[in-house]
């Protein structure tokens, strides 16, 4: 039975020009990059090379890139380091739509004597602008919002809150792991102190990322040992996936995401007519979503079911969010845009990728369908 991959925010498959680079990279970089000898230098222009490329990408000027083992590392990082490294300001200001990673960095800090401002979204997940400047104190050290979220897709107008936060004196870090390359990021312009990034949901490597960091910000380690990445982050560079990681930014241009929106789209279309089934987030064409995302309630059926149905039938998609939708704790995020214990349960987030086609939809809007009215005709509520 073919697989229909639709999961493609939880992660994505190895794009064969990656696997190629890093392969190529294994055979004649894999030199530890910190060698004074000739496989060393070459593993260091490599390094050298993707970040410069990576950077580029976000027209970052006055940031340092520091390449992590991924996204969750580096939200750590910018979070954890930038609290000790300042240890004047006890206050921070997040979104209750955050990745775990990031609210569960929060509530460690929590534990520590920080306080943290978790703000309201509107039924989009969308971050009021007012009450975000509110928000922002002279005790403030930080202000992290997730650019992409992983659910509903929203997207948050960095620019102007880049704007607000320097205007009232603090730091600005965005996790855009579901972002970057799908959307313009632009780190001067858009006013990002700290922005994180990571591979695997871009067709690189799984266990790669960055943090970029605007020059003076005085981040603390959390990793001790060698001083690699301007003694930011110690341990033997990982070249090949970093390699990987650069020539992964290649992949998804304009062609990719008007494909990817226009799969979408057909999607949200075929399966909107369903009764009881409703778009959560912003609508496909706001230009507030990642051209990706799908977001679905289906009322009187259950979310792992439906799963596990689809699966059946080849068709992978995911409950809630990528990493925690192996719990069955409603998610924070449908909480936030106000969705019921009820209605958060029969929620399925779709995930379209580069190489899925017309076909695979209507493919998938028949089996869902099919999926919805067995499991109503066993819902003993409604149907
Ligand atoms: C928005 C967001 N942030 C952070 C992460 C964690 O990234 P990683 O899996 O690279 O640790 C994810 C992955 O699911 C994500 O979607």
């Amino acid at each position: 039975m073919r697989t229909i991959y639709l999961d493609n925010a939880a992660t994505t498959k190895l794009h064969p020009l990656v696997r190629k680079a890093m392969s190529e990279c294994e055979e004649d970089g894999f030199g530890n990059s910190s060698s004074l000898h000739s496989a060393g230098r070459k593993a260091k222009e490599k390094l050298d090379l993707a970040r410069e490329t990576i950077s580029k990408k976000v027209f970052a000027k006055n940031h340092k890139l520091i390449f992590t083992s991924g996204g969750t590392e580096s939200n750590n990082f910018a979070i954890k380091g930038l609290a000790l490294g300042s240890r004047e300001k006890k206050h921070i200001v997040t979104t209750k739509i955050e990745h775990d990673c990031v609210l569960n960095t929060l509530g460690f800090l929590e534990k520590y004597g920080y306080k943290v401002t978790y703000l309201d979204v509107d039924k989009e997940g969308l971050v009021n602008l007012e009450a975000l400047e509110n928000a922002i104190t002279k005790d403030t050290l930080l202000v992290s919002v997730i650019h992409g979220n992983n659910e509903i897709g929203t997207i948050q107008n960095l620019k102007e809150i880049g704007r607000i936060v320097h205007e009232k004196g603090s730091v600005f870090h965005t996790d855009a792991c579901q972002s970057f390359t799908k959307q313009p990021i632009d780190m001067e312009k858009d006013n990002i102190d700290l922005l994180t990034i990571n591979a695997h949901k871009i067709y690189g490597p799984k266990g790669v990322g960055a943090l970029l960091v605007k020059e003076g910000l005085g981040l603390e380690p959390l990793l001790h040992g060698g001083g690699h990445e301007y003694g930011l982050r110690s341990g033997t560079v990982n070249v090949p996936g970093i390699v990987g990681f650069s020539k992964a930014t290649e992949i998804i241009g304009e062609r990719e995401i008007e494909h990817m929106a226009s799969l979408r789209n057909q999607l949200v279309k075929g399966l909107k007519d369903i009764d009881d089934c409703w778009l959560n987030g912003p609508e496909v064409d706001s230009g507030k979503r990642l051209c990706n995302n799908a977001n679905l309630t289906f009322m009187y059926a259950e979310g792992e079911a439906i799963v596990l149905y689809l699966d059946a039938l080849g068709i992978c998609v995911s409950t809630g969010s990528a990493c925690s939708s192996n719990t069955l704790k409603p998610s924070h995020v449908l909480k936030a845009i106000g969705l019921k214990q009820e209605q958060s349960h029969g929620t399925i987030r779709f995930s379209i990728g580069i190489d899925n086609t017309t076909e695979e939809i209507k493919y998938t809007i028949d089996c869902v369908k099919g999926t919805i009215e067995k499991l109503r005709q066993m819902c003993p509520y409604k149907y």
